[in-house]
């Protein structure tokens, strides 16, 4: 199955800063003066905390693109400074509040964590730099009202667990229990399941919130859910909290006798590896799977996997794909107002998940899908099962 990560691709300058205090390096800064011929972008991603391997995925995806297109992007070399996003808000908002600052950086993308992304969307608006979301879904971000400077090549929150409600209204005979972190994304993901799965007759037999990035025991929880005897449980969990929740709810023998559903997250890449047959039968919304069946992505997996030695996650698409979005935009200009208004301009991004373009409040427009955890030619894999209701978004 997966082996560890190969060596960054040496195609790209990354140079790996713990919380920005490097010096200006090259770049013409963010107003369009100077040598127009580079560009340096910021990639800010967890290098610590429950989501650090969800950073490596999404460096990795935006590796690839440069690899594939000589290391640059519009035409202009690429310089990248990789900047470590921390485990949450106290690390992430300082960390990209320097970069959103900073006049060698000409755009920024990344970013895991709801809390910290809802906390630097004013300090990029403020500096007039763009940022582009390579994952963080906070529903708030590409609302109405937000900055002409915020992008985002992920989902919003609600819409994920939105796809799910209706499927599972359908298919569930009986009550549902809610369990995912207290912080933004966990809170926005059950919402927005319960919203669609109430209006489709669906209820809810209760509701655990757990203290997000600490809890290493999930078992007084899951305790709860059995008193409960739901007909089945929705979560929403990611990166290492997915492993030990999804490997605790089998170890509890909640596994075999109650139907688990999810947003896709709890079950991709490295997390359903290290899971295996503890997450057999899952059910998710995302929108993508290593297993799509389309052209594109089976030459990015083979060309993940020729550069990684990896399946790639929603998280590698995510950063390749805003690499793909850079790519048009900065054909251009370099400064901050040029990039946006090649953002406003971006076509159709041919992305592994299928193609996309971005709505009016600046995400992708996209089919989500239902997948389940299958054991195919001896690798666990997110098998599509269909399409899932879309969401308005
Ligand atoms: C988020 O905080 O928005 C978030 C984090 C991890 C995920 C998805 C969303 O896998």
């Amino acid at each position: 199955m997966r082996s560890t990560r190969a060596l960054p691709l040496a195609i790209t300058a990354t140079l790996a800063l713990t919380a920005c205090g490097g010096s200006a390096l090259s770049g013409d800064g963010g107003d369009g003066g100077g040598d127009d011929s580079t560009v340096t972008v910021g990639l800010l991603v967890p290098k610590s905390g429950v989501y650090a391997p969800l950073g490596e995925d999404m460096e990795a995806g935006f590796d690839l693109y440069l690899e594939e297109n000589d290391g640059q992007l519009g035409g202009k070399d690429v310089e990248v400074k990789v900047v470590d996003e921390g485990g949450g808000p106290d690390d992430g908002v300082p960390a990209g509040t320097k970069l959103a600052q900073d006049d060698s950086i000409d755009a920024v993308v990344g970013i895991v964590n709801s809390a910290v992304a809802l906390g630097l969307t004013d300090a990029f608006a403020e500096a007039k730099k763009p940022l582009i979301i390579a994952n963080a879904g906070a529903d708030a971000i590409t609302g109405d009202g937000a900055s002409e400077y915020v992008w985002r090549t992920s989902f919003a929150n609600g819409e994920i667990g939105a796809a799910m409600g209706e499927h599972v209204a359908e298919n569930v005979d009986g009550e549902v229990y809610l369990v995912g972190p207290d912080y933004a994304a966990g809170e926005e993901f059950l919402a927005g399941f319960k919203e669609t799965f109430e209006g489709a007759g669906g209820e809810i037999a209760g509701t655990q919130m757990t203290p997000f990035g600490t809890t290493t025991n999930f078992q007084p929880y899951l305790q709860k859910v059995r008193n409960a005897d739901p007909a089945a449980v929705f979560a929403f969990y990611a990166g290492s909290e997915a492993v030990t929740f999804v490997k605790q709810y089998d170890s509890l023998g909640l596994h075999e006798n109650v139907p688990f559903y999810a947003t896709g997250f709890l079950t991709e890449g490295g997390a359903l590896d290290a899971q295996g047959k503890a997450a057999e039968g899952i059910f998710t919304s995302l929108h993508y799977s290593s297993a799509l069946d389309n052209e594109k992505n089976q030459s990015f997996v083979k060309a993940y996997d020729e550069a990684t030695n990896e399946v790639p996650t929603v998280y590698s698409v995510q950063a390749y794909d805003a690499a793909a979005a850079l790519d048009q935009a900065l054909e251009t200009g370099t400064s901050g107002d040029e990039i946006v208004e090649g953002l406003q301009g971006v076509e159709e991004i041919d992305s592994p998940r299928g193609p996309w373009s971005f709505t009016d409040n600046q995400g992708p427009d996209q089919t989500y899908y239902l997948r389940k955890v299958a054991d195919q030619d001896g690798a666990w894999t997110n098998v599509i099962e269909g399409e899932l209701t879309q969401p308005s978004s």
